[in-house]
């Protein structure tokens, strides 16, 4: 009778352990996926805000624009909240994955610091576009957070104008597959390295305010000086790009 009572404990114990250790895996799975979308977001948002401030930042006759980084920062965060719900004015207390919150916040520093570092090129008077746009932000914000941290983030591209933003095998067969199809897609994600790391691919697609650079005629120099890429609004321009390693298992 004791070893049988010994054997129901053993059960159960295993039962649990089996059943706390794939809720465990699933859950910091799914924590890492939301994550890398939200880092995707909140990259793409700081794109939007430099967009929208574009006229400003190319004023010729203005000096000081008082774009400053925190300045940025509240239209960040106003822009981010407006997606996605999340205040990140307020991270300790929003509703996200705890490994997501520093992350999140780290993002925001690296934009801030581009933004920083931008000061002396946005406040020139004189001169009309200066090559701080959203791309050359994004790109730089990307770099800057992924040197600091173990999640990469990048902006990639099949023919990308950055070198730096050359995309690896992954990235490659994602956006071909992306770009074969008519309808615009949602962001992509899938575990690859046997189970090691979280890939995320949200991809970005050509608005008519892009065309003026990246349009036609095919070849012609836009205003950056690279040649343009002929594209039409709605084709695919690239992909946000997030790298997240899932940890020991
Ligand atoms: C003023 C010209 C200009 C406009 C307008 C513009 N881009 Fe770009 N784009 C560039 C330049 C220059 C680069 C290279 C940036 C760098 O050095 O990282 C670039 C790079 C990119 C990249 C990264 C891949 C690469 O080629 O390195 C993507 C994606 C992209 N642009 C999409 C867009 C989208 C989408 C829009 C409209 C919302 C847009 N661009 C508007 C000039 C422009």
């Amino acid at each position: 009778m004791e070893g049988c009572a010994r054997k129901i404990v053993l059960l159960a114990l295993m039962i649990v352990l089996v059943l706390t250790q794939g809720r465990a895996e699933a859950l910091s799975q799914s924590e890492a996926e939301e994550t890398a979308r939200l880092l995707a977001a909140l990259l793409d948002a700081g794109r939007l805000v430099i967009d929208r401030n574009q006229l400003l930042i190319d004023d010729q006759r203005r000096g000081d624009k008082g774009f400053t980084p925190n300045v940025f920062e509240r239209q960040l965060q106003d822009e981010f909240l407006g997606r996605t719900g999340i205040d990140l004015a307020h991270l300790p207390a929003a509703r996200v994955p705890p490994p997501a919150r520093d992350l999140l916040a780290a993002l925001v520093q690296a934009s801030k610091d581009v933004v920083g570092d931008a000061q002396l090129v946005i406040n020139q008077r004189g001169i009309g576009y200066k090559n701080f746009i959203p791309a050359t932000f994004g790109s730089q914000a990307a770099i800057r957070f992924s040197s600091k941290s173990q999640v990469r983030l990048k902006q990639t591209a099949l023919q990308p104008r950055n070198e730096k933003n050359q995309p690896d095998r992954y990235e490659t067969a994602v956006l071909q597959q992306l770009a074969a199809q008519s309808i615009q897609s949602a962001p992509l994600s899938e575990i690859t390295d046997g189970g090691k790391t979280l890939r995320v691919l949200s991809p970005i697609y050509y608005t008519k305010d892009c065309l003026k650079c990246h349009g036609g005629p095919a070849g012609e120099l836009d205003i950056s000086g690279y040649p343009k890429e002929g594209a039409k609004e709605g084709d695919l321009a690239g992909a946000i790009s997030v790298s997240v390693p899932l940890g020991e298992r």
